[in-house]
């Protein structure tokens, strides 16, 4: 004669489903973050970030005779003694680094290859085979708008490349 206990009734989720519930969770959410970033990749940019129009600020915010990064659109707003604006692509064009604006040296100043830039993005020294590339400038209701989708490549300074405020 063989005895038999009553199994206690199964209820609710197993250890099993519970882990293949939260693994599918898991998946679902790191797949939704890979096409979200997907979707951010491959989307053209524009307006207000790098490759669109960027708004650098108010004409007043910006002192004759003054250089300013404007880490959004990736370049530096140069407001010229007589009051115009410049915008020169933070891009080297040697190699294409970052380079940064040296107040003490009054001069940009390529770390990569030591290339050297004045305030109108003219080469003085280093091996960069021309200058800063601009961006157009345009001045409307008092605000400095700079199109980072349009860079122009020149071979050297003229006053005319500045807009005036
Ligand atoms: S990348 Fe600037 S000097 Fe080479």
């Amino acid at each position: 004669m063989t005895v038999q206990t009553a199994q206690p009734k199964k209820t609710g989720v197993n250890r099993r489903t519970f882990l293949g519930v939260a693994w599918g969770a898991a998946l679902l959410a790191l797949g939704g973050q890979a096409a979200a970033a997907l979707v951010r990749f491959i989307q053209p940019v524009s307006g207000a970030g790098f490759g669109g129009v960027v708004r650098a600020g108010k004409v007043d915010e910006f002192l004759p005779g003054s250089v300013n990064l404007v880490k959004a659109g990736r370049f530096f707003l140069v407001r010229r003694e007589d009051g115009s604006f410049l915008a020169m692509w933070q891009k080297c064009t040697h190699l294409g680094c970052s380079v940064p604006w040296v107040e003490s040296e009054n001069q940009f100043h390529c770390p990569c290859h030591g290339s050297l830039f004045d305030k109108t993005g003219v080469v003085t020294g280093g091996p960069a085979p021309r200058p800063l590339d601009l961006f157009p400038v345009t001045i409307r209701s008092g605000e400095v708008f700079v199109d980072t989708g349009s860079p122009i490549q020149r071979d050297h300074f003229d006053p005319k490349q500045a807009t005036k405020a």
